[in-house]
């Protein structure tokens, strides 16, 4: 029964919801789960209802809450803290986001461009000139978000070792005691940038919201540091995720990869797709505050509930053979950017940087191959975002 799954699980293959997930698509739309406390909660995994759910007020995203679900013993070191954005509700939620989003619309994206396009080229130069091999997260993934997320927010790329590195133990420590400093640091580096700023405005997203918001008292330094904190972490770490897998994924599906390079016009289509069959940020969280009425199902008032994009991603009602990499299909209605208010604010800027990172780097590495077994390649453990540990790649 799939009362005994727990989650969240370690994937059999980098690509594919993990192997013991498979009770959880015999039980759509709605079944049970048990974290790493023992605690039993709600996991969605039919498409119609994680659309409704995620849409629906009653469940909230305060982390705040007693009742909110745990999903890992390293996520206590998070929750008590002021999280912008994904851990608010509306009405903050939405006074913070509506600070934001005229810097992520779709206008704003596409003039950030050409900027992504010249670090894609820079990046591929040094693999090239360093070539004919390289390990391609640090040399590739990891740095095209990077430095555009940088340059976007006005945060100085010189220091990317130190906050790749806290992010990095921020989601992934092994010990609390890990993701709490990182957190206190990550927090100081911003609370001293934005002081920084304030006596000497530059250009970036952050300067406009020091200069806009902060000096007029719509926002103080801490609402700041923590909507800074959760772009910067944001921006980077599923983006290089997806670079990486998706390189891996493509280089596993050699006759769509042709396909790809011979119409380079099918990358839009191509992007959505992987986004769907990948759905590296697979557990969105949230706490019932009400009883709610779901598939002949009640979800009881302060009930915990797990949203598992990478079993919805596959629901065979609305995808036809979903576990087919396909980019003929319709895929735009994947969940992979998540639903509803708290839906990704970056997605435009993250398709961007996916399409120009993957288009130009196929393009112009035709030879491009794994550089060890696929086997032995290491991949990321289940209760992160998912994505390659390294890519060991030739051409
Ligand atoms: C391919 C890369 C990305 C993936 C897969 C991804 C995925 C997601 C998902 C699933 C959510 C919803 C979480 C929830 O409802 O609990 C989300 C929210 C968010 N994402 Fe992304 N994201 C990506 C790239 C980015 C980028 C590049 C940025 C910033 C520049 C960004 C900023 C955010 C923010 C700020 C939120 C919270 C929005 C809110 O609560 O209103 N993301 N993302």
């Amino acid at each position: 029964m799939s009362e005994t799954v727990a989650f969240p699980q370690d994937r059999t293959c980098p690509y594919h919801p993990p192997a013991a997930y498979e009770p959880l698509r015999a039980g759509r739309p709605l079944s049970r789960v048990t974290l790493f406390d023992g605690r039993s909660v709600w996991v969605v995994t039919g498409h119609a209802e994680a659309r409704a759910l995620l849409a629906d007020a009653r469940l909230s995203s305060d982390r705040d809450r007693a009742s909110f679900p745990t999903p890992t013993k390293r996520f206590k070191g998070l929750q008590r803290r002021r999280t912008a954005l994904l851990g608010v509700d509306d009405p903050v939620h939405n006074t913070q986001r509506r600070m934001l989003i005229p810097s992520f619309t779709l206008k704003r994206t596409a003039a950030l461009r050409p900027r992504i396009q010249e670090t894609v080229d820079r990046l591929i130069d040094a693999m090239v000139a360093n070539g004919p091999q390289a390990e391609l997260v640090s040399a590739f993934a990891l740095p095209v978000p990077s430095m555009v997320i940088c340059a976007l927010l006005g945060v100085p790329y010189e220091d990317h070792e130190f906050f790749e590195e806290q992010s990095r133990r921020l989601l992934r420590g092994p010990e609390l005691s890990d993701v709490e400093t990182a957190r206190d640091r990550i927090n100081g580096y911003l609370a001293d940038l934005i002081e920084r700023k304030r006596a000497e405005p530059g250009e970036g997203l952050l300067d406009e919201l020091v200069a806009r918001r902060l000096e007029r008292g719509e926002t103080d330094v801490e609402e700041l540091v923590s909507l800074a904190a959760i772009l910067l972490i944001a921006g980077h770490e599923t983006t290089a995720n997806m670079i990486s897998l998706g390189t891996f994924t493509l280089l596993r599906h050699p006759e769509q990869l042709a396909e790809l390079r011979a119409d380079p016009a099918l990358l839009p289509a191509a992007v959505e797709e992987l986004m769907r069959f990948l759905s590296i940020a697979d557990g969105m969280l949230r706490v019932a505050t009400e009883d709610i009425e779901v598939a002949g199902t009640v979800i009881r008032a302060d009930d915990g509930v797990v949203f598992s994009t990478s079993v919805i991603n596959r629901d065979d009602a609305v995808f036809a053979e979903p576990d087919v990499l396909d980019w003929h299909r319709p895929a735009r209605h994947h969940l992979g950017f998540g639903f509803g208010i708290h839906q990704c604010l970056g997605q435009n800027l993250a398709r961007a940087e996916m399409e120009i990172a993957l288009g130009t780097l196929f393009e112009r590495l035709p030879g491009l191959r794994l550089a060890q077994e696929p086997e032995r390649i290491p991949f990321k453990p289940g209760d992160t975002i998912q994505g390659m540990l390294e890519l060991p790649v030739a051409w």
